[in-house]
């Protein structure tokens, strides 16, 4: 982890309120692993000393860049930004998913919204191709399809309004693909959190392992503050870990869900 002003390379929107932002890193950019996320401050919100947390989407060379929604005060002055501004990270932060070796279970993704984001590194260094489910309320929240096609997977789209793919929920294809073919199968998830506890109780239901990659307000980032902690099991009973450093990427069998003892 390395806490650094960094300079934005490129700044760009993609669609609709979401934007992409490459940032020249070369200490940071070579020690990400799929799943990890940076925290950045934006220098110019004077008023909010609070980063944010985004998960990094690429890492290549010396860059490393991240895609977010615009939806707050902090997104928002992000996205006023622009290329050879500074910007302040610490990164890279959090475990990180597992990424399957050659030969082992089929990978199936599922990701909501800005979810993508944390997906596109465990493509592109997973040996073992798969199936990423993509969903989103409207078809400009569907992104990165192209993407992974390129890197050789099979992306299956819902959107909810049916605007693109199938119209419904991301977990109904992935349902169908479990009950199709379960065993043999493993499950990454990331999106809001009905979407993570939805590809739980599938992961339950069919007996297949899931990394979820939580979704929880943070603060400090670091392990420090606790704003982050969710419920984990531990023996009879369970204990609270930190989304930030023992996360944000948790065993789905392990989760203590809320309304859950
Ligand atoms: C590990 C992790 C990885 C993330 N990766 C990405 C990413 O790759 N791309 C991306 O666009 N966003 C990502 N987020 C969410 C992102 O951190 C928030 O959208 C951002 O902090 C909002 O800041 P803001 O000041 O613009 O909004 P605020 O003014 O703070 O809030 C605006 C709205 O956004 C909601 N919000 C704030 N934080 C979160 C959150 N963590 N999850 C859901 N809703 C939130 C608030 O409840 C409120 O409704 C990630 C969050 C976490 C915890
Ligand atoms: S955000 Fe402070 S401990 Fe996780």
């Amino acid at each position: 982890m390395i806490e650094q002003t960094v300079q934005i390379l490129a700044h760009e929107r993609v669609a609709d309120q979401y934007f992409r932002l490459v940032l020249r890193a070369p200490e940071i950019a070579p020690l990400v692993q799929p799943g990890q996320f940076a925290h950045v401050r934006v220098l110019p919100l004077k008023e909010a000393l609070l980063r944010r947390p985004f998960s990094i989407f690429q890492a290549n060379g010396d860059t490393f860049s991240i895609l977010y929604k615009r939806v707050g005060k902090g997104t928002e002055a992000l996205a006023q930004m622009e290329p050879g501004e500074p910007l302040s990270v610490i990164a890279p932060l959090g475990n990180g998913f597992a990424v399957p070796p050659r030969g082992s279970e089929t990978p199936l993704l599922v990701a909501g919204g800005y979810g993508m984001a944390a997906m596109y590194l465990l493509a592109k260094r997973s040996p073992q191709k798969g199936v990423v489910f993509v969903g989103g309320r409207r078809a400009v929240d569907i992104l990165c399809v192209e993407d992974f096609r390129a890197l050789g997977w099979e992306v299956r789209i819902t959107t909810e309004d049916g605007s693109l793919g199938e119209k419904g929920l991301v977990t109904q294809p992935l349902q169908a693909e479990l009950q199709r073919a379960a065993a043999g199968s493993r499950l990454y998830a990331c999106g809001p959190t009905p979407m993570l506890r939805a590809v739980s109780r599938l992961a339950e239901q069919f007996s297949v392992p899931a990394e979820l990659s939580m979704d929880e307000h943070m603060c400090c980032g670091v392990g420090v503050c606790l704003a982050c902690v969710i419920r984990v099991k531990s023996g009879e009973s369970w204990e609270y870990q930190r989304s930030c450093t023992e996360g944000p990427v948790f065993d789905a069998r392990q989760i203590v869900w809320e309304g859950q003892s």
